[in-house]
C-alpha cells in the first residue's frame, strides 16, 4: 500500500514520488493551502494539499484528527523560511497528488500532543490511542532496541534461551502468589511464577549450561511507580561462574548496552559496596550515588547526653544515631523544616531534629537549634567538626532503631537531593554485595531469606548454623541511580546446606519435602555449582528512557490498584465456569473495578 513510512523520508527522498499510508496528526487549513502531518511508526511529515489538485485538496478538507490516509505525492524540499529543524524531516515535504481516506475516526478522548498532562486511568482505557503518541512509540521502539540489544549479547556469550511454565507452584520471592485453579485436579490451585528461579536452577542441573529468558514474572504485592503486579525479567543462570565472573559479564552487558542504545559510557568496572556499607552511609541498600549527601553516625558521641531521644538508640545495639548535613541548607523555613519532619514519619521517625549553623566561627551563638538545650558544648563541637559543618549549613538527625533511621534518614537524603536540585547529571551504577543471609523477623519470630532460600551463604554450615544472623551470603544486586534494576545470586548446590537453610527458615523436613522436594531430589544427582540473576527490564527501560514510572514503558500495565481499565480485568465469570472448577463465592462479588479501581 505504501512506498515508505512517514518518519522515515528527508533530503535524500527529494524528487521522489512515494506513496504513504499513516494517520492525522494534525490538519492545519489556511485558505487555499491545507497541510496536514501525517503520522505513522517512524514519525511524522508534513504533506501538502493544494488547489492544483482539485480532487486530493477536497477530500483533504474533509479529513479530520486520527483519520487514516493513503497519500499519493513527491517529495519536495520545503520552502525558505518554513524548514522545521526540531523534527527529522523538516527539511522536506509532500506534495499530494492524490489522497484516499482508509478510515474515519472519532474525536479522539484525548489529544495527542506529548505535551498534555492526561489522567492515567484514561490514558490506560483507551491505550490503543495512547501508544500513538510519539512518546510512547519511542519507548516501545526503545524497548524493542533494548531486548535486542539483550538477547544478542547474550546468544553470543552461549546462553540458550528457555521457556518455562506459568502454570506451576509457588516459588518464594517475598510477594503473595497470584493462584489459578485446576479444573482437573479438584481443590488443587497453580501458581503463577513469581520468578523462575527453581526452574533455571534445575535447568543448570539438567548441564544447559547458560540460560537466559525474557520472562513474565506474577506478583501481588503493594504496587509503586517502580513494581506491577505482572512484569517482565531478563532472568539469568550460569553454571561453573563464581560471583566475580557473573557479576563482570552482567556489567559487560548493561555497558555496551548503554554504549550502543544511548551512546552512554558507564564506569569500568562497576564500583562494588557492600550492604553494611550501604546501610552506613546512605541508609540504603540501593544508595542513589548522584546525591552528594551521607549519612554520619552520632550514636557515640550522644551515649552519655542528657537527652534521652539520643541517648536511648545510642546506648541501644539495635538502635543508631545519625546526622545528616545538607549543605547551604540553613534557608529552610520553620514550615520547610516541618514538612520534612512529616516526611520522615512516613517512615517511623517520631521527630526530625535539626542544627542551622548560622556562624560556625561563633560557637554555640552561632547556632539555631531545638535541641541545644540538651547538648554539652563539646558534644555540639564534636559534631560539628565531624560532620564539617560550614556557616550556612543545616544539620538533620535521626535517632531511634536502626531500621528505622536508615529507612527514614535515607529517604531524607533522597528527598533533599531532588528538592534541592542536588542530583547530579548522568548515569550512577554500583554492585551491592555481601548481603546478610537472613533478617529477623520479629512478628513472626523467626528468620526470613534477605534475597530466596537458594542463595549461598559465605560461610560453612556449621558457621551458618553457629551464627545465622552474622552470616554474610554470596547475593549481589545491580543498583542504577537509585534504583534496583537486577539481582541475584550463587546458588546452594548441596542438599544438606539446602536443607540447614530451609531448617534455619524454620521449614521443617516435611514442609521442605512438601514444597520442594523437587530440588532437594535434584540436588542429589549431580548439580553443579551455579547461579544468575534477574534484571528487571521494565525498571532498566524506564531508567533508560527517562521515565517515572514503569507503566509509561509498558505496552498494557495495569493501575496502581492492579486493575486494567483497557479489559476491565479482574472480572466476574460465571456461575458455570466456578461450578466446574468446584468453587463457590463466600459472598457475590461487587463489581471488580469498583473494588479495585479507586487508586
Ligand atoms: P528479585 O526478586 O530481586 O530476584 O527480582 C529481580 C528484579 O526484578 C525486578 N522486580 C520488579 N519489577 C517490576 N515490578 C515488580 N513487582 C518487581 N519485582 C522485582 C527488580 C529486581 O531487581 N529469582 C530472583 C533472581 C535471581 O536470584 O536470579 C529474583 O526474582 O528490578
Ligand atoms: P522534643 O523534645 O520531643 O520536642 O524533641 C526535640 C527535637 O528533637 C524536635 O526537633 C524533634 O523533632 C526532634 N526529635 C524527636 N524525636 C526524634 C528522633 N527520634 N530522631 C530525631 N529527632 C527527633
Amino acid at each position: 500500500m505504501r512506498t515508505h513510512r512517514c518518519g522515515e523520508l528527508n533530503e535524500a527522498n527529494l524528487g521522489q514520488n512515494i506513496v504513504l499510508c499513516g494517520w492525522v496528526h494534525r490538519r492545519r487549513d489556511h485558505g487555499g493551502v491545507i497541510f496536514i502531518d501525517l503520522r505513522d511508526r517512524e514519525g511524522v511529515v508534513q504533506v501538502v494539499f493544494d488547489p492544483d489538485h482539485a480532487e486530493a485538496f477536497s477530500v483533504a478538507e474533509t479529513a479530520r484528527s486520527e483519520y487514516v490516509l493513503r497519500v499519493h505525492g513527491k517529495v519536495r524540499a520545503r520552502p525558505e523560511g518554513t524548514v522545521n529543524s526540531s523534527i527529522p524531516t523538516g527539511a522536506i515535504e509532500v506534495l499530494a497528488s492524490q489522497l484516499e481516506i482508509l478510515n474515519k475516526s472519532e474525536t479522539p478522548p484525548f489529544p495527542l500532543e506529548s505535551e498534555i498532562e492526561v489522567n492515567e486511568e484514561t490514558r490506560l482505557r483507551f491505550r490503543y490511542i495512547d501508544l500513538r503518541r510519539p512518546l510512547m512509540q519511542q519507548r516501545m521502539k526503545l524497548r524493542r532496541d533494548i531486548v535486542r540489544f539483550l538477547r544478542t549479547f547474550l546468544d553470543d556469550h552461549g546462553f540458550y534461551e528457555i521457556e518455562t511454565p506459568f502454570l506451576t507452584r509457588a516459588t518464594p520471592e517475598g510477594a503473595r502468589d497470584y493462584l489459578v485453579p485446576s479444573r482437573t485436579h479438584p481443590n488443587a490451585f497453580f501458581a503463577l511464577p513469581q520468578s523462575p528461579q527453581l526452574y533455571k536452577q534445575l535447568l543448570m542441573i539438567s548441564g544447559l549450561d547458560r540460560y537466559y529468558q525474557v520472562v513474565r514474572c506474577f506478583r501481588d504485592e503493594d504496587l509503586r511507580a517502580d513494581r506491577q503486579p505482572e512484569f517482565t525479567q531478563l532472568d539469568i543462570e550460569t553454571s561453573f561462574m563464581d560471583e566475580h565472573q557473573i557479576m563482570s559479564l552482567m556489567e559487560e552487558m548493561i555497558r555496551r548496552l548503554f554504549l550502543q542504545v544511548l551512546a552512554v559510557d558507564m564506569p569500568n568496572p562497576f564500583p562494588r559496596m557492600t550492604h553494611q556499607e550501604a546501610m552506613s552511609r546512605f541508609g540504603s541498600d540501593k544508595p542513589d550515588l548522584r546525591i552528594p549527601l551521607e549519612l554520619v553516625d552520632v550514636g557515640d558521641l550522644m551515649e552519655a547526653v542528657d537527652f534521652k531521644v539520643f541517648s536511648g538508640p545510642a546506648n541501644d545495639p539495635e538502635g543508631r544515631v545519625v546526622a545528616l548535613r545538607l549543605p547551604s541548607g540553613g534557608d529552610l523555613s520553620r514550615k520547610e523544616i516541618d514538612d520534612l519532619t512529616r516526611f520522615v514519619g512516613i517512615y517511623g521517625a517520631k521527630g526530625l531534629a535539626y542544627i542551622k549553623i548560622n556562624d560556625r566561627a561563633a560557637g554555640l551563638a552561632g547556632l539555631q537549634s531545638p535541641i541545644l538545650k540538651f547538648l554539652p558544648e563539646s558534644v555540639v563541637e564534636a559534631l560539628l567538626h565531624r560532620c564539617e559543618a560550614e556557616t550556612g549549613d543545616v544539620i538533620f538527625f535521626g535517632a531511634d532503631r536502626r531500621a528505622v533511621v536508615n529507612e527514614a534518614m535515607g529517604a531524607l537524603r533522597v528527598k533533599l537531593g531532588q528538592d534541592r536540585g542536588l542530583v547530579q547529571e548522568g548515569w550512577q551504577p554500583l554492585w551491592v554485595t555481601d548481603f546478610p543471609m537472613f533478617e529477623w523477623d520479629g512478628k513472626q519470630q523467626r528468620w526470613g531469606a534477605l534475597h530466596h532460600p537458594f542463595t549461598a551463604p559465605k560461610a560453612s554450615q556449621e558457621e551458618l548454623v553457629a551464627n545465622p544472623g552474622q552470616t554474610l551470603s554470596r547475593a549481589y544486586d545491580m543498583v542504577l541511580n537509585g534504583m534496583e534494576v537486577g539481582g541475584g545470586s550463587v546458588r546452594i548446590h548441596r542438599t544438606d546446606m539446602q536443607n540447614a537453610v530451609f531448617r534455619l527458615l524454620g521449614i521443617d523436613e516435611e514442609e521442605a519435602n512438601e514444597k520442594f522436594g523437587f530440588l532437594l531430589n535434584a540436588l542429589k544427582y549431580g548439580a553443579p555449582p551455579h547461579g544468575g540473576l534477574a534484571f528487571g527490564l521494565d525498571r532498566l527501560v524506564m531508567l533508560m528512557c527517562g521515565a517515572h514510572s514503569i507503566r509509561e514503558v509498558m505496552a498494557f500495565p495495569k493501575t496502581q490498584s492492579a486493575w486494567c481499565p483497557l479489559f476491565d480485568a479482574p472480572a466476574q465469570v460465571t456461575d458455570a465456569q466456578l461450578a466446574e472448577l468446584g468453587i463457590r463465592l463466600r459472598k457475590p462479588a461487587a463489581a471488580p473495578q469498583q473494588a479495585a479501581g479507586a487508586s
